[in-house]
């Protein structure tokens, strides 16, 4: 067998991820109650490539910056924070620097933390290792980066965004669902929102008995939705989507901007529509069969609507 200093070191590595939506039950999921999500045609790509010097550097394309960190100090950023979990999984003698290049929206509630934390983890795990890693150890990684960007996070973003497809999740477990692939417009507030914050209000109302009852109240909305997806009924999944919205009103997540745009989806004839990931701003969905028409009158009133579709590939590498 090989050592790990022997073996001969493919360089670069790049991995890309897709973006994400949860379909239902955002919130209630980091409750250990389940929810769905769904990965999209919108990918990051990361390059990993090994550097002599012991360090870590990050270069985004997108942001036009260059972080440089070392592998032990206290970071902020969930990408270093990524890169130095993989390199001491994988005993890493070398440094590493890496280039992220994303087509993802950044914090509206795509998931662009996740994905980029995950292909981050994908690439560097390949480049030190001898054989390519599984899925759950990326996910693993990418976990420990998500804890930066969102405190307590459930899970379910580094778990799309790995496996892709469309998933039921509940914390400790993850079930591949046969679901359609579905054109969905998303609707973007512009409205900038932080999913730690959102995910603390909500935290401290949760155990008052007026608001409890939302919780169990969305969690059979979202078993309901899975047998929808499963049989891909648009209206069932449409008319779902309505009422896990107006739970998420009752939690408090969701804006004005985001009630307005959902409503004029409805009234434009969706299917269905709600807010996506923590809510309070960022970006609402809406299932339709005229994606064009919908995304016109989203337009409209001032959003930056785009048309993304489903159940697409999780990590993989390029
Ligand atoms: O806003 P996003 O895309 O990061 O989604 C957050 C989803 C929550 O359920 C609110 C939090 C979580 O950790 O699952």
């Amino acid at each position: 067998m090989l050592s790990l200093t022997s073996f001969e070191m493919t360089n670069p590595i790049t991995a890309s991820a897709p973006a994400k939506l949860i379909l239902f039950g955002e919130h209630i999921v980091v409750y250990g109650e389940p929810a769905i999500a769904t990965a999209l045609d919108k990918r990051a790509y990361v390059t990993a490539i090994t550097l002599d010097e012991k360090k870590i550097v990050v270069r985004s394309k997108n942001l036009g910056n260059e972080i440089e960190a070392s592998f032990k100090e206290q970071t902020k950023d969930p990408v270093v924070r990524a890169a130095q979990v993989a390199l001491e999984k994988t005993k890493a003698n070398k440094g590493v620097q890496v280039e992220i290049n994303s087509e993802i929206p950044v914090s509206v509630g795509l998931g662009s933390s996740a994905s980029v934390s995950v292909a981050t983890a994908a690439a560097i795990l390949k480049l030190f290792s001898e054989k390519e890693p599984s899925k759950f150890e990326i996910m693993a990684v990418a976990h420990e980066a998500e804890k930066i960007a969102h405190g307590n996070p459930s899970g379910i973003d580094t778990a799309i965004t790995t496996f892709g497809g469309t998933i039921f999740f509940k914390k400790g477990e993850i079930e591949s669902l046969g679901a359609p692939q579905m054109e969905i417009v998303v609707g973007n507030t512009k409205v900038p929102r932080n999913t730690k914050e959102i995910v603390e209000n909500v935290k401290k109302i949760i155990e008052d008995p007026r608001v409890a009852y939302n919780l169990f109240t969305i969690s059979s909305i979202v078993r309901r939705a899975r047998e929808a997806l499963l049989r891909s009924n648009l209206t069932e999944i449409g008319h779902l989507m309505n009422k896990n919205q107006e739970f998420l009103r009752a939690l408090g997540v969701s804006s004005v901007e985001l009630e307005q745009l959902i409503q004029v989806a409805q009234q434009a004839g969706a299917y269905g529509a709600k807010l996506t990931g923590a809510g309070g701003g960022g970006c609402m969905i809406a299932l339709t069969d005229s994606p064009e028409k919908i995304q016109d009158v989203l337009n409209k009133r001032g959003a930056e609507a785009f048309v993304v579709k489903t159940n697409q590939a999780g990590v993989r590498y390029e």
